[in-house]
């Protein structure tokens, strides 16, 4: 077996589009987008992947239809309730990135319960981006540091590094993505993870996001697994 991924990003799209193609609402492509997501969670876990983080929500996201976003919300709360008990019996650490405090207490408290439950588990860190965009993690993160500076926490003239930037961002702890994976087609990341990214691994695939299982990410993985990472370097 070739080495499996560390850390596996997802940019779970096209539950729109799944959707419109039956004529059914685009809520009933998130719900079975939810589906494909309990399934690649599986398979990533059985491969033992070590982190696997899923944008679930943009900051872009807040453009949308104020009863898509309403029928997100209640999705992700449903989901938070039903499978924490599940994923902790199965030592997933959830953990999440992205600015939390824009969404209801209720949705904040159950996700805190959630990530309190799992926290000493050892198994895959299963991370969900929430309102996350790569640029606001960023921004909050110099935010941070400038913080730290006016505390006087920070050496006297201590020039900002690349490893600082690194440690004031939501993935703090995590390593950076091997490989991304985007469904749907599109060619674009979206405000996601963009400085972690740098030398991840890009996988594109036409398939919808509902329609992606465990199967596809091994594909994907496989792709991963004949490429020639060179950072930079040569042979
Ligand atoms: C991804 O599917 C889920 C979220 C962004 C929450 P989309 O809702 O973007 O589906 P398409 O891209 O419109 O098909
Ligand atoms: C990215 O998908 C965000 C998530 C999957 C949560 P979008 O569908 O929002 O991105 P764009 O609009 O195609 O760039
Ligand atoms: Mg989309």
């Amino acid at each position: 077996m070739k080495k499996i991924p560390e850390h596996i990003a997802i940019i779970m799209d096209g539950n729109g589009r799944w959707a419109e193609r039956q004529n059914k609402m685009r809520a009933v492509g998130h719900r079975q987008g939810v589906e494909a997501l309990r399934s690649v969670l599986e398979k990533a876990d059985e491969l033992g992947v070590g982190h696997l983080t899923v944008y679930a929500f943009s900051t872009e996201n807040w453009a949308r239809p104020k009863a898509e976003i309403k029928a997100l919300m209640m999705l992700l709360l449903e989901y938070i309730k039903s499978e924490s008990k599940a994923l902790h019996k199965k030592n997933v650490r959830i953990t999440t990135i992205g600015d939390l405090t824009a969404f209801d207490q209720k949705i904040q408290r159950e996700i805190e319960k959630a990530k309190e439950l799992t926290a000493g588990n050892t198994g895959l860190n299963f991370n969900i981006a929430l309102n996350y965009g790569a640029r606001d993690e960023i921004a909050r993160g110099i935010n941070g540091i400038l913080e730290k500076e006016r505390r006087g926490e920070r050496g006297e003239n201590a020039k900002v590094t690349e490893e600082e930037i690194s440690r004031s961002l939501d993935t703090w702890g995590m390593p950076d993505p091997d490989l991304l994976i985007r469904t749907s087609g599109e060619m674009r990341l979206s405000n996601f993870l963009l400085w972690q990214l740098a030398y991840g691994e890009m996988v594109f695939t036409e398939v919808l996001w509902p329609d992606f299982t465990g199967e596809h990410l091994v594909e994907a993985i496989e792709i991963y697994q004949n490429r020639d990472r060179r950072f930079g370097s040569i042979e």
